[in-house]
Parts: C-alpha cells; sequence; structure tokens
C-alpha cells in the first residue's frame, strides 16, 4: 500500500513532536518541518529509530520567511507525497506588557503565527484534496477565546488561527478535507511556558497537561471530524463557562491576574 504523509510544522520539540509520535503508531510517514537545527535532526533520528516501517523527512524551513514556505510546498509536490494531513502547529508564544516587545519581534510572531498557517494551507490545499479523506489541523489556545492583556499579540495571532479554521472547515464542506481548531491550556513544553505555568501557581497546574496527553486528544478529534477540540476535562469545562461571564470582565480579571503575577520590570525588550 501506497504510503500516506503528515506534514507537521514545529514537529522537532514539544506538542508537535508529540503529534509526530501519535501519527507515526498509526502508520502515517512523516514530514518534519521546524528550524534547521540539532532538535529537527535529534527528533528525526529518534522516529526513524522507533518506527522503521514508515518514512520519515526532515524539512528544515524557518517558516516567517516566504521562501522558505514555498520551497517546503515544491518539495512536497516534487516528491509526489500522497498528503493526507496537514498540522500547523508552530508559533511562538511569549508574555509580558506590549511596549516590552519590538516591531521587529512582532512582525516575526505575525509571519510565524499568521501567515505560514495561511500561505502553507493555500499551498498545500490542492495537494491534500488529491489524497481524501484529508485533514488540517491547526493549532491555537485557549488564548484564542479571550482578549488577554500581557499576551496581547499571541492571543490576537491565535483568533485568527481559530476563525480561519473554521470558515475554512465550512468552506470545505463535501470536499474530503476536514478542518480541526484545537485549543489548549498551558501544556508542558518548553522551559518559557513551563516557567509562565508555575508562576500562575495552583491555576496554572489545575489548567496544565503533558504534551502527549494533547496530542492524543488532538489526533483524535482531527480523525474523528471535529471542528473544534479543547484537550483536558477541566479545561474544557473552563472554556465553556466564559460564556456565562460578559466578556470585559474576564478581561479585566486576566489583567488583575498577570498584573499581579508579572512585575513590569522583569521583562527585557526583545
Ligand atoms: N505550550 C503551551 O502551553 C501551549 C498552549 C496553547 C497552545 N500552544 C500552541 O501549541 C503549539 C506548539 O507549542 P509548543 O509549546 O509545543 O512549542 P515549542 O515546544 O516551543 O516548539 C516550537 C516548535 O516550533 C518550531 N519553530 C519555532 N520557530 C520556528 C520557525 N520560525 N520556523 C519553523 N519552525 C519553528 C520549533 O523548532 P526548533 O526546535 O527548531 O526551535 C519547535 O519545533 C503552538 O502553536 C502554541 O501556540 C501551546
Amino acid at each position: 500500500m501506497e504510503k500516506s504523509y503528515a506534514l507537521i510544522t514545529g514537529a522537532s520539540q514539544g506538542i508537535g513532536l508529540a503529534i509526530a509520535h501519535e501519527l507515526a503508531a498509526r502508520g502515517v510517514s512523516l514530514l518534519l518541518v521546524a528550524l534547521p537545527d540539532v532538535h529537527l535532526e535529534q527528533s528525526c533520528a529518534e522516529l526513524k529509530r522507533k518506527y522503521p516501517h514508515i518514512d520519515v523527512q526532515a524539512l528544515p524551513a524557518d517558516l516567517t520567511r516566504e521562501e522558505d514556505i514555498r520551497a517546503v510546498a515544491e518539495r512536497c509536490y516534487r516528491e509526489q507525497w500522497r498528503l493526507r494531513y496537514l498540522i500547523n502547529n508552530a508559533s511562538m508564544g511569549f508574555t509580558g506588557p506590549y511596549e516590552s516587545y519590538s516591531y521587529e519581534f512582532y512582525e516575526k510572531v505575525l509571519h510565524l503565527n499568521v501567515m505560514a498557517t495561511a500561505r502553507l494551507t493555500r499551498l498545500l490545499l490542492p495537494l491534500l484534496r488529491d489524497h481524501t479523506p484529508a485533514y488540517i489541523l491547526n493549532m491555537a489556545s485557549m488564548a484564542a477565546y479571550f482578549q488577554m492583556p500581557y499576551k496581547v499579540l499571541y492571543s490576537s495571532s491565535k483568533a485568527f488561527v481559530y476563525h480561519f479554521s473554521l470558515a475554512l472547515r465550512e468552506e470545505l464542506r463535501g470536499s474530503g478535507v476536514s478542518v480541526t481548531v484545537v485549543c489548549p491550556g498551558g501544556v508542558l513544553t518548553n522551559p518559557d511556558v513551563r516557567r509562565t505555568i508555575e508562576r500562575l501557581g495552583r491555576l496554572g497546574a489545575a489548567f496544565s497537561l503533558e504534551p502527549q496527553q494533547v496530542a492524543r486528544s488532538a489526533v483524535r478529534a482531527m480523525l474523528q471530524g471535529k471542528s473544534e477540540h479543547v484537550p483536558g476535562f477541566w479545561v474544557a469545562m473552563y472554556a465553556r463557562l466564559r460564556h456565562l461571564f460578559p466578556k470585559g470582565w474576564i478581561r479585566r480579571a486576566l489583567g488583575w491576574v498577570f498584573r499581579r503575577k508579572f512585575a513590569e520590570k522583569t521583562y527585557k525588550r526583545a
């Protein structure tokens, strides 16, 4: 039987790597996209060792660069990979007062969190349409549901991913390509995220999951063709409860929590 492929961005670490393991265990071959560094090489070697029956390819790329995105897509067409899964997962997360990060940093964030998802999806959609049933999984965040002070550009970029996914899903109804958006709460991945979750104390601990838990339930939701998925029982409950409160209250409450937890002087300009 011909191999089916999943292209996963941000696949060298964290949730992206955990999703790679989930799909590999289901016999799906992998196209791992991440920055060209040692993490990508190590993760690729680890997956090849653990799942010798599938094909694993590393596609090093800086997804903030348009030319790298085009090169990734062109390679997929050239190699005639049977692409059935597109996982738009890579993004940059950060916390701090809006003015503590530079204009240049924000441009990179928008290129990675917003443009890379829109561009890759546009470039690879014809290939997915050729290999239906096919699936797109876009990694948003609980932050997509809120207007978050101290995470201003991050939460706004995730709101883009959320709306983009659900609108495209509707447009693709009946095409054989299903779109799922995943909105996790805190996930214990890179040291920055771990530090932020620790700073939030008991609140952070109650709402955080391991990347493997998120990957397992996200892949399941994608294969079930769900539109939207929040991993973790308590996080999902919290996400539902948000409808009970006025948005202005939630904004102020979030501002209060972050203002107390993150003294402005602890942030350096990026
Ligand atoms: N962790 C959380 O608490 C949390 C919560 C909600 C949503 N999410 C979302 O889940 C997704 C994954 O988060 P994570 O915490 O697992 O991330 P992570 O551990 O920081 O890993 C980020 C991945 O993205 C890659 N990457 C970073 N910049 C890139 C670029 N310019 N071009 C290509 N690849 C790049 C990294 O590659 P290198 O290894 O080469 O740097 C790495 O593979 C993100 O969309 C995030 O917003 C995370």
